[in-house]
């Protein structure tokens, strides 16, 4: 029997639209993904459990963890039976790289189960691919962290596809996850087609800065540069009172705040425990919008995928 655990992640970490992604991991312990178990069995089976398992699709088909098992079997041109159990503790459409934790914890597990037939490049595309089928375009920045870990520079370079960058071990990363759904294939549709040339000199200089002050240990320029403006300004609409609710965050003292990939799970970034603590219980008090909605203290985690019991 195997069983992965694949974390949730922020994508685009406010500055690098589909090539910034970072894995994260609540300080109190607890886990924040999805978990895959599987075995031997004679006929294919899935089975669904966990916080949110209702609100997957009821034909299997449509199941990603199915998706992944049936293009994984393709992929190594062998039919492999085995019995899963999906415990999908992410919500759905959260911003929080919930499918991807679903296809990373499912690939590592049956890659696992087959002796890894799949090198991690073969296995980190095949999982690009899928979630591009998901939501509309192949976008890597909550795959590559979510089965690597840390930080994740996405490259899509011939040889390497994504590569960890250094990360601040003091920042403490505050998640809120209102409660509501948005569909990043929706929140990828509103976006341009295209950009004017002020935009992406903007978007390359801090981008560029930000990785800069990443490997020279800046992090207050690194804070500083985390401006997104390819998408918050397009999807500001999808998110109860952003606008106010940053503002605020900014008052508390958050070094940074955005948007957690296409939302509309927010972000925000602190050195200090007690100023986290304040984030966390303002963002618990007005940006949840119901009782199922979530906050969080994070580290990043730095392990990725991993093997649990
Ligand atoms: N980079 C992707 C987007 C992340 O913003 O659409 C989706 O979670």
């Amino acid at each position: 029997m195997i069983k992965i655990y694949a974390p949730a992640s922020i994508g685009n970490v406010g500055v690098g639209f589909d090539i910034l992604g970072a894995a994260i991991t609540p300080i109190n312990g607890s886990l924040l993904g999805d978990l895959v178990t599987i075995q031997s069995s004679k006929t294919f089976q899935l089975i669904n459990k966990g916080i949110f398992s209702k609100k997957l699709p009821k034909r299997t088909e449509e199941n990603i963890v199915w998706k992944c098992w049936s293009k994984f079997c393709k992929t190594i041109k062998k039919n492999i039976l085995v019995s899963i159990i999906l415990e999908k503790n992410m919500p759905i459409g959260s911003g929080l790289g919930s499918s991807a934790c679903s296809v990373v914890a499912t690939l590592v597990a049956m890659n696992e189960f087959c002796k890894k037939p799949l090198n991690s490049r073969e296995l980190l595309l095949l999982m690009g691919k899928i979630e591009g089928e998901i939501s509309g375009s192949v976008h890597y920045d909550n795959v590559a962290p979510s089965y690597l870990g840390g930080l994740q520079l996405i490259l899509e370079d011939t040889e390497t596809i994504s590569q960890r960058i250094p990360n601040f071990q003091n920042w403490y990363w505050i998640i809120a996850w209102p409660g509501i759904k948005v569909s990043t294939a929706e929140a990828r549709k509103i976006l341009p087609k295209t950009y004017q040339k002020n935009i992406c000199i903007q978007n390359s200089r801090h981008l560029a800065g930000f990785i800069h002050a990443s490997y020279t240990q800046q992090p207050y320029l690194a804070a500083r540069l985390m401006q997104d403006f390819m998408a918050e300004p397009y999807r500001i609409k999808l998110l109860p009172n952003f606008i106010q609710t940053k503002k605020k965050i900014k008052e508390i003292g958050a070094i940074s705040c955005g948007i957690s990939g296409s939302g509309p799970t927010i972000f925000a970034i602190s050195e200090n425990i007690k100023i986290a603590e304040k984030i966390s219980l303002w963002l618990r008090k007005n940006y949840l919008q119901n009782e199922t909605g979530f906050v969080h203290i994070c580290f990043l985690d730095l392990k990725g995928s991993r093997r649990i019991g």
